[in-house]
């Protein structure tokens, strides 16, 4: 959950370790730190806790100078979020560093070993094991080989670990390695300059030639290239992956939060995720990078998808396009619960893990299960180059480019419309989508990206939203019903308001709101219902009428020519007539804005929100 950057090369490297923290804060703020070497053979660090912030500010009271540095941006596990846990953690005599990202698992069996060898310990971190670690085996059995140390100290460790290390006695390089699935770790190549980074958005500005660790590899970085070795020492050989983001996708621009502008950038970001899929002329969906051939998609007899929070919403609007497009039957597992239970996996089966990060911990260790099963493996993935891209036999990048907002928005339209590209593609290799209907969705589909825009565009050019903050900003507490391929929208819409503005939401299907929550209803608990017009629409609407009896308030996402709603609730969020296939995903953005204008007019911290971060890469 925790950012990293390192730089090697021939400018500050403090500047540049900053600027990438910057872009890395959304995975962990509650203390950041960084080591940079000075020309006289000495580590300078500095460490702060809260967020970035204060650390720039240390940094600009007491700069430190040099061409060689590693930074970090925490999301605490062990130890609360101090100064004294902040990273980079040092050896005893100042002359090491490692910042990490995931978790020692055996780190007391460690301490407490170390302790008993000399080593007293300045933290309540468990990443301090492994710079004291490294130092004894640099010191002992590997006689100043600080590779073999690195390596030798990685070994003893349990659990999924990324780390970095900088030493004032090989101040021409850093060594970064990859234990388990503790999410990314980037190298990234510039001419005369190298870099290290948790995702790609750190290092942008600087540089679109990159490679990926894997589990078990490490890099030895100087300023003139990376030399790739397993944990066994054996040299790899590795690709270069060229990165085609803009590097100010991953800036804020004119918008206030990264959200708002993931959330308005959404026409842009489908266009792209739709772009060199739609082959109009054959009537068809490409999608090459899945590697499923017909055979195999006919074989199947089940599809499981397994994901957590915002993409295990998007499954579930996956499940109804799947099962009404290619008759194939799909479970919807949150991937915490899918790993533990014995899930009964075959070679019959295809499970599809929905990742933005491509690192969510519980994700891979999912798909690991199903692999293990013998499952056909794919992932609907946004993070290039990803573990989840990288451990599957197939995968679709949803191509929404780099999403930094904690929250999820512009990833959850992306993934559902890929689904809903899979869902074509599958019912067309198992022969059981005509022609006609394949034809009439592609073309629906190529028209999303323009409805997104029209509805995006209305939102930004009225105060609908904000007056409706002002209005109910001070509720407690919200329920929010949705229907069939709608149900999904409204737990994503509760999630949203939950996760942003903490007032607390509940998603429910609309149909059981009488088998208990209807219970709840009175002035003081708005229900926010999805209810465009379709084939559920008269459904919704007695519900609506439901909740009005019992003096409850309504907020309906509605068509935006739908009077007899409007004459019904208490306030409209307007979606355009659109097919009901693409409906849920233009449903989904008023709640993304309502959510965004109620944390702003609550004074909440949209960005980071208070105890998440953007890839789980910890359980
Ligand atoms: O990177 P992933 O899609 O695997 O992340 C899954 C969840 O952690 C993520 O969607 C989370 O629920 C977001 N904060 C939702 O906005």
């Amino acid at each position: 959950m925790c950012g990293i950057v390192g730089y090697v090369g021939n400018q500050e490297a403090a500047p540049i370790i900053l600027h990438g923290l910057r872009q890395l804060e959304y995975r962990g703020y509650d203390s950041a730190g960084l080591a940079v070497l000075d020309g006289d053979g000495g580590v300078q660090v500095r460490r702060e806790a809260g967020k970035l912030l204060n650390l720039e500010q240390a940094v600009s009271q007491a700069p430190v100078t040099g061409a060689v540095g590693v930074g970090h941006t925490r999301w605490a596990t062990h130890g609360p979020p101090s100064q004294r846990n902040a990273h980079p953690h040092s050896s005893p005599d100042g002359d090491l560093v490692v910042v990490q990202n995931g978790i020692v698992e055996n780190f007391l069996d460690l301490r407490q070993e170390l302790e008993r060898a000399g080593y007293t310990f300045r933290s309540d971190t468990d990443t301090e094991v492994i710079v004291h670690l490294i130092d004894q085996h640099y010191h002992n059995g590997s006689a100043g080989d600080l590779e073999d140390a690195v390596r030798k100290a990685l070994l003893r460790l349990k659990g999924p670990s990324a780390i970095v290390v900088l030493s004032a006695h090989h101040p021409d390089r850093l060594i970064a390695a990859r234990l388990g699935n503790a999410g990314g770790v980037t190298i990234g190549f510039g001419r005369g300059e190298m870099f290290v980074a948790s995702d790609i958005p750190a290092i942008l500005r600087h540089t679109r030639q990159v490679a990926f660790l894997d589990n078990r590899q490490m890099a030895v970085v100087t300023a003139h290239g990376a030399v790739f070795k397993d944990l066994d020492g054996r040299p790899l050989a590795k690709e270069c992956t060229r990165i085609d983001w803009n590097p100010t996708a991953a800036e804020k621009g004119e918008f206030r939060h990264f959200m708002q502008k993931e959330i308005f950038e959404q026409g842009r970001s489908l266009t792209d995720t739709l772009r060199s899929r739609l082959d109009f002329q054959r009537n068809a969906v490409v999608l090459d990078s899945l590697n499923l051939t017909p055979d195999h998609a006919r074989r199947l007899t089940k599809l499981t998808i397994v994901a957590c929070g915002t993409s295990y919403y998007a499954g579930l609007v996956g499940k109804y396009y799947i099962e009404r497009l290619a008759r194939l039957p799909v479970e919807v597992d949150y991937a915490s619960e899918f790993r533990y239970r014995q899930p009964l996996v075959a070679s019959d089966q295809m499970v599809l893990a929905i990742t933005q990060s491509g690192e969510t911990v519980d994700t891979l260790a999912a798909l690991e299960e199903a692999r293990t099963g013998g499952a056909f493996t794919a992932a609907i993935v946004n993070a290039i180059g990803s573990q989840a891209a990288r451990v599957t036999d197939g995968h679709i990048y949803m191509q929404a480019g780099p999403e930094i907002g904690v929250a999820s928005t512009k990833a959850f339209t992306a993934s559902t419309t890929d689904l809903l590209l899979l869902a074509i593609y599958l019912g067309q290799q198992r022969g059981v989508l005509a022609e006609a209907e394949s034809a009439r969705i592609i073309r629906a589909l190529s028209m999303l990206p323009g409805l997104a825009g029209e509805l995006l565009e209305d939102a930004l050019q009225n105060d609908r939203y904000r007056e409706l903050a002002e209005r109910y900003h001070t509720f407690y507490n919200f329920l929010y019903l949705g229907r069939g391929i709608h149900y999904p929208i409204a737990r994503e819409g509760a999630l949203k308001l939950k996760e942003i503005s903490y007032i607390h939401a509940e998603g429910y299907p609309a149909g059981e709101m009488k088998h208990g929550p209807i219970a709840l209803i009175d002035a003081t608990m708005p229900t926010v219902v999805v209810a465009p017009r379709d084939h559920v629409y008269d459904k919704m609407i007695s519900q609506v009428e439901q909740v009005k009896a019992r003096s409850g308030q309504v907020l309906a996402v509605a068509h935006a020519n739908d009077e007899a709603i409007r004459a019904k609730v208490d306030a409209v969020m307007p979606i355009p007539v659109a097919d009901e296939l693409l409906t849920p995903i233009l449903a989904v953005m008023p709640l993304q804005i309502f959510a965004y204008e109620m944390a702003v007019r609550r004074g909440a911290d949209v960005d980071q929100p208070r105890n998440l971060a953007k890839s789980v890469t910890v359980e």
